[in-house]
Formats: structure tokens, C-alpha cells, sequence
């Protein structure tokens, strides 16, 4: 399916999610580029020979692996002087060709290069597609804290093509997987809920896949114009969020292997219970664990939420008393409501 939405800020388009079906449909996008640049994931090495052979301009590209301890400065200033010593002028473009951590990293990269350049994303993962690589958010991890230095600043475009996912390791598309209903959650227009849910349950064909996918990043995309610096209803995107990144903070501390995807699923289901807690909604934990869990995620936490509750209040003590918990009447409608850490937690246990 081909379609385009835009991101706007300040009442002008700042970037746009292009979705096309196939991959060498991005080389009108790139046609006029006299000077572009790739910076591609290792594993996805193949879309950006395609992105290559469709942009006439390429002048070099830089490979890199992508994972969390290579998500860092360091890699941000390989970057910038592969670019640098191939003369990049502030002209260039900046393509990146990967998941989320790649995308983040070209991102930042590009916006300090040369006091700014532009730059594209051609996301390989699902949780790119639908999330990392629409919004501008970029940054890298700095010692064992994750996305601490980074900028806010939009792609001039995002390539959405469902067909670079047929590589992606099944674990990884899960843990897209998640983020997509988590989108769906929020906005529920034509029942792309559901629709994703059955999809992902009974399969379905990488068309449905591409309608669904540019949905998301169309939610995505007009979130952002509505709030791109995150002062209010950008924040209706962290769902599940607050308890997921203290999962994923207690699975560190342990070892365990869980992924962000995992643990956005496992958060979701409880912000779920606490929207039925709080009389928010009714029978929702239910729903969405009945669903998540037929898609192939996993929805029971395993750490006890007290546990959860005391990496949430290191993180407000950063931030304030209250925490911003995004809560859900049903698929379609969420709203955020502030609480303190204790407050949740007795909720939850009752
Ligand atoms: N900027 C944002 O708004 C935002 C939002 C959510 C997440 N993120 C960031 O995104 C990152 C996670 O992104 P991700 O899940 O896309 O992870 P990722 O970039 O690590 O990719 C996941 C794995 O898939 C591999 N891969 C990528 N594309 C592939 C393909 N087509 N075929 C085969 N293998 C492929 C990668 O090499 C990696 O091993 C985190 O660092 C997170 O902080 C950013």
C-alpha cells in the first residue's frame, strides 16, 4: 500500500512517513541527492545495497553493529569522522538503514555533524517502523544509562516497506509486535486492533502487514505534530511504558534476557490492571493479556510489582513526586493520570 503522512512542526512539514511496497520505490526520494551517505546495520546489510542501487548519490556507507553497548558516543564519532573524511559538506543527506538503534544513532549523529545535516531513516524492524524511526527522538546510551544524550530532530523522511522485515528474527518482530498494539491501544480508528491482533494471531499477508504497520506510524506521526516535544499528549505513547522500563531495569539487574518489546507487553497488561483497578475500565487486563498472549508475548511479569514499584520511585525521585501513568478505558481510548509510586502500587495489590 502507498501512502504518506506527514510530520508538522510549528505549522510546517518538519518530515514524512513514506510507505511503499516495494524497496527500490524509494529512489524517487533520493534521485535529487548529489551527496548521500548510509549508515546501515550489519544484519540488514542487504536493504542498504537496495538503498545503493536506488540513489544515484551515495558516497560512502558506514557499517555498524547494532546493540545497546555499541548505542554510544563512540559510535556516534565513528560516524561523524567516516563522514568528515569522506567530506561530507553540510549539504549531505544521512540515510539510516536499520532497527531503532541504528536509526537513533544516525539521527543524533547527523544533527551534530557539521552543527547539523539531514537525515532519512529506512527502518528494518518492526519496532522502527511503527515507533523508533517517526518522531525525531535520537540518542545514544551513556555508561548504563540508556538514551541519555540525544536531540529531538525530525527525518526529512522515514521509508516504511514491510518486505525489509523478512529477515528480522521472529523474536524481533515480536517485540515490534508489541509496540504496534500498543499504538492501536491509543488509537483504534477501523478497528486496527482487532485487525492487528488477527493478523498477528491467524497470519496474514505482508500487504495486511504494510496497512497495519503505516496505520501505526501514521498514529505515531500525528501524535507527534500535536505535541513534538512531549509537553502533554506525547506522553499517551508511553503506555505500558513506566512499568516496562522498570522490568527491563530489575531484568538487567538480574540477567535475565527479556526484550523491550517483552517487557512493553508485560507493562501494558499491568497498566491495564491498574486501569481496572482504578474504575478506569473494566475486564481490560483480561482482554489485552487474552490477546498478547495469543500473538506470542509474553503478559505475566515475573518480578512482584513491589519490586517494580521501587525502580519506578528511584525514577521519580529524578523527576518529582508524580509519576504520569498512562491508562486505558478500552482499545482506542487511554488518557494519563498523575500518581505517586505508593498509590499505584496499592492498586495494584488489591
Ligand atoms: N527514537 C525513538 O523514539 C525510539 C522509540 C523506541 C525505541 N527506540 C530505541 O530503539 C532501539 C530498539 O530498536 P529495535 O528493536 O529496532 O532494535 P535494533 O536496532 O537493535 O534491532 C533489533 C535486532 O534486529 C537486527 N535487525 C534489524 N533489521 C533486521 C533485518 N531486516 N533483518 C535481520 N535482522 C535485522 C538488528 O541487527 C538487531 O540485532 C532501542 O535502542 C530503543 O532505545 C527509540
Amino acid at each position: 500500500m502507498d501512502k504518506e503522512y506527514s510530520v508538522i512542526v510549528d505549522g510546517k512539514v518538519a518530515g514524512r512517513v513514506v510507505g511503499r511496497d516495494r524497496l527500490g520505490d524509494i529512489a524517487p526520494l533520493v534521485a535529487e541527492e548529489p551527496e548521500v551517505f548510509i549508515v546501515y546495520d550489519a544484519n540488514a546489510a542487504w536493504v542498504a545495497a537496495e538503498v545503493i542501487e536506488a540513489a544515484p548519490g551515495v558516497r560512502g556507507s558506514i557499517a555498524i553493529e547494532a546493540t545497546e553497548e555499541d548505542k554510544s558516543m563512540d559510535t556516534v564519532l565513528l560516524i561523524v569522522r567516516s563522514l568528515l573524511e569522506a567530506g561530507a559538506s553540510r549539504k549531505a543527506l544521512l540515510i539510516a538503514v536499520g532497527g531503532g538503534i541504528t536509526t537513533d544513532l544516525a539521527g543524533f549523529a547527523a544533527s551534530i555533524y557539521k552543527r547539523g545535516i539531514r537525515y532519512a531513516n529506512v527502518p528494518t524492524t518492526l519496532l522502527a517502523q511503527v515507533d523508533a524511526s517517526v518522531g525525531g527522538k535520537t540518542g545514544v546510551n551513556l555508561d548504563d544509562y540508556k538514551n541519555m544524550l540525544g536531540v529531538i530532530v525530525q527525518p526529512v523522511f522515514t521509508f516504511v516497506c514491510a518486505d525489509t522485515l523478512r529477515t528480522l528474527p521472529r523474536r524481533d518482530f515480536l517485540s515490534g509486535a508489541a509496540e504496534l498494539l500498543k499504538t492501536f491501544v491509543i488509537e483504534n480508528e477501523e478497528d486496527h486492533y482487532g485487525r492487528a491482533v488477527k493478523w498477528l494471531t491467524a497470519g496474514g499477508s505482508e500487504a495486511e502487514l504494510q496497512e497495519l504497520v503505516l496505520a501505526a506510524a501514521a498514529v505515531k506521526a500525528a501524535i507527534v505534530s500535536r505535541d513534538p516535544f512531549e509537553a502533554g499528549e506525547r506522553r499517551k505513547l508511553n503506555l505500558g511504558h513506566t512499568f516496562a522500563h522498570a522490568i527491563e531495569h530489575e531484568a538487567f539487574r538480574r540477567g535475565d534476557d527479556v526484550t523491550h518489546g517483552e517487557a512493553v507487553a508485560m507493562g501494558m497488561v499491568l497498566a491495564a490492571r491498574l486501569s481496572d483497578a482504578l474504575g478506569v475500565s473494566s475486564g481490560l487486563e483480561r482482554r489485552l493479556a487474552g490477546d498478547f498472549a495469543a500473538a506470542g508475548l509474553p503478559v505475566q511479569c515475573p518480578y512482584p510489582v513491589e519490586v517494580l514499584a521501587e525502580a519506578m520511585d528511584k525514577d521519580k525521585k529524578a523527576e518529582g513526586s508524580l509519576v504520569h501513568f498512562v491508562l486505558a478505558e478500552r482499545a482506542g481510548s487511554v488518557l494519563v493520570r498523575d500518581l505517586s509510586v505508593a498509590e499505584a502500587l496499592n492498586a495494584l495489590k488489591i
